[in-house]
């Protein structure tokens, strides 16, 4: 989604911020620019729609240079994809502005501002903020209350940076909803909307803080909080190696992170090699916390949404602990009955998720015994603004499809069904089965991974359909809903997941020769029920294709192909079936020629609402 670099510096900074975005890219954009202050003090502006290399490619033909500058990548929420809807936007030739996030008041600022004679250029929310700024200075506010004023007739949510040739040193900045770091320099100051844009120049960040507003020079650092009093705010030394985002030999981020599982799950879970106990792989003063907590509200969106799902079977068939999931965008805005004692879980492999981190804000005091994040990204906002944090240990995930961030958020989870189980009704040798089965994980997701060439040739069959079914039961239920979000996300086939026994009550309908149905079907306590519902597909034509282990008593035959299936401990079954249907979905993407790191429309954190 939308990223902000930023510089006020005593050198050049163009290729700082180049720099930036590039490594901002993952993360889904349309559009790039870069706004500078040069020597004579004049703005210089690019922006263009298409890649970071494509605004480079421009700098190169007509270098801007200059020691003062923002940058941006968009992903476009309002107008279209677009050299004019690319940020920078500019105001009086004087001020350039960036944003993050949405402006929700925009049509009636923009109203206000026509009348008072300001023209506007783009289709984007944002073009108000550089107009208030500009309308602001110009009524001769300095540049901190310009921007206090401005963000004062703004809702929605926000991370904004702005320069002004009339303040050639200096960079403003604010942020409500939308993330924002400074970088701390020696003799220069940046600001980014993650903190990994700027590990190319420091290892110091302050994280700055809802309703602040901040203003920088090469030698200055002045915040102010939402009252507009000067604050200072906790510095933060991140000193932990970049990963270096790289393909390894495969052909696409998907592939690779697909393949990157067993030593991902393996050191998820080594965690609990140096915390004999669990609980303190969940932060200090997890053990008092879980002591407490009489049931668990999971809240999350996507592919985490999906983890959670899981995670409720885990809870309340192994541990005894109530839970309830919701997707973070329903639970955000709902009056809600929480009952006592409950544990706020989040799950979120960005750790930015707009809608997520709402719901973990919303929260009324006292309303939750604590809040724990599951995450897969260190000094993320969610990671900071939790009691409690599990850190998954998946590495960078590139690709905009989830895969090995959600088996090692499923990890996590099962580790926190057995701290809070172990409190309840889980005897000790169920959690040292649980245990036994989380160590032989990543063996079962490696013989998985071998059945490569077996799921290759099965996804050719989904190359000339348009429309999926997944089904599953019980705790395969979830399974089979992520199967169809990757065939979705990645394919741009529809697919939708059911529980099996749902299909009698509508989407039985939909089933004929030209509806491809894929099954969930390990074998387990559910198997029997499953396969009734899998013959009524099959006496209305469906054509099954069956993910199931060898004792689940599956044969392939006319219109019924198996996948045969590792035998596996029933607990990790979840896990180790996700691993085939993201191979199914890479493969039915690959041939189709879709982008599969990148598919259209989606981006990898999601930081608007
Ligand atoms: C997963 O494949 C998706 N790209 C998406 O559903 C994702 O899981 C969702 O946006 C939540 O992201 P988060 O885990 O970073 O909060």
């Amino acid at each position: 989604m939308c990223g902000i670099v930023a510089a006020a510096a005593r050198r050049e900074v163009s290729e700082i911020l180049l720099e930036g975005l590039r490594r901002l890219e993952y993360r889904g954009y349309d559009s790039a620019g870069m706004a500078l202050i040069d020597n004579e003090h004049n703005l210089q502006l690019h922006k263009q729609q298409g890649k970071v290399c494509e605004l480079e490619k421009a700098q190169k033909l007509r270098p801007h240079l200059g020691c003062t500058g923002i940058a941006h990548t968009r992903w476009a929420t309002h107008g279209e994809p677009s050299g004019v809807n690319a940020h920078p936007h500019i105001s009086g030739q004087r001020i350039a502005l960036v944003h993050n996030g949405i402006i929700e008041n925009h049509m009636r600022l923009r109203e206000e501002l026509m009348a008072q004679g300001y023209e506007f250029a783009s289709a984007t929310d944002t073009e108000v903020v550089v107009h208030l700024l500009h309308r602001a200075l110009e009524g001769g506010k300095s540049l901190l209350k310009a921007m206090q004023d401005t963000v004062g007739r703004l809702d929605g949510a926000y991370a904004l940076a702005a320069i002004d040739v009339d303040h050639p040193d200096q960079v403003v900045a604010a942020r409500k909803g939308s993330p924002l770091v400074i970088g701390i320099g020696i003799g220069e100051n940046f600001l980014a909307s993650d903190q990994l844009a700027l590990r190319q120049v420091t290892d110091r960040f302050i994280f700055l803080e809802e309703g602040d507003v901040v203003l920088i020079s090469p030698s200055t650092l002045q915040i102010f909080d939402q009252a507009g009093a000067p604050v200072e705010r906790k510095k933060s030394l991140i000193s932990e190696a970049v990963e270096v985002a790289d393909l390894g030999g495969f052909d696409h981020y998907m592939l690779k992170e697909i393949h990157e599982q067993p030593r991902a799950l393996a050191a998820t879970f080594a965690q609990a090699a140096n915390y004999p106990g669990i609980d303190e792989c969940f932060g200090a003063g997890a053990g008092a916390v879980f002591d407490r907590v009489k049931a668990v509200q999971i809240v999350a969106c996507g592919t985490s949404f999906h983890a959670g799902m899981v995670a409720r079977y885990w809870l309340e068939e192994l541990a005894g602990i109530p839970c309830q999931v919701e997707v973070a965008s329903e639970f955000r805005y709902r009056k809600r009955v929480t009952h006592a004692d409950t544990l706020l879980v989040t799950v979120s492999q960005s750790g930015e998720t707009a809608d997520s981190l709402a719901a973990l804000r919303n929260a009324q005091p006292g309303e939750f015994v604590a809040s724990l994040v599951v995450s897969n990204v260190a000094n993320s906002s969610l990671v900071r603004d939790s009691d409690l944090v599990f850190l998954t240990k998946a590495g960078m995930e590139i690709g905009v499809a989830s895969t090995k961030a959600f088996t090692t958020q499923l990890v996590g989870l099962l580790m926190l069904t057995v701290a809070l189980g172990r409190r309840s009704s889980m005897s000790e040798q169920k959690q040292q089965d649980v245990l036994a089965a989380l160590r032989g994980l990543p063996e079962y997701v490696q013989q998985t991974l071998e059945l490569n060439d077996d799921i290759e040739r099965l996804s050719e069959a989904f190359i000339p359909k348009h429309h999926a079914l997944f089904l599953g039961r019980g705790i395969q239920y979830p399974i089979a809903m992520e199967g169809a979000l990757k065939l979705k996300e990645i394919s741009y086939i529809h697919a939708e997941a059911y529980p099996a026994g749902e299909l009698k009550h509508g989407p039985l309908a939909l089933v004929d020769d030209d509806m491809p149905v894929v099954a969930v079907a390990p074998s387990d306590d559910l198997l029997e029920k499953l396969k009734s519902n899998l013959e009524e597909v099959r006496s209305r034509g469906g054509e099954l294709f069956v993910f199931a282990d060898r004792q689940a008593g599956f044969k392939s035959e006319a219109r019924v192909q198996v996948l045969p299936m590792p035998h596996c401990p029933e607990v990790i079954k979840p896990i180790v079936y996700t691993v085939a249907l993201q191979l199914l979905s890479y493969h039915v993407a690959l041939q189709k020629g879709t982008d599969v790191d990148k598919p259209r429309n989606l981006a990898k954190s999601v930081t608007v609402e």
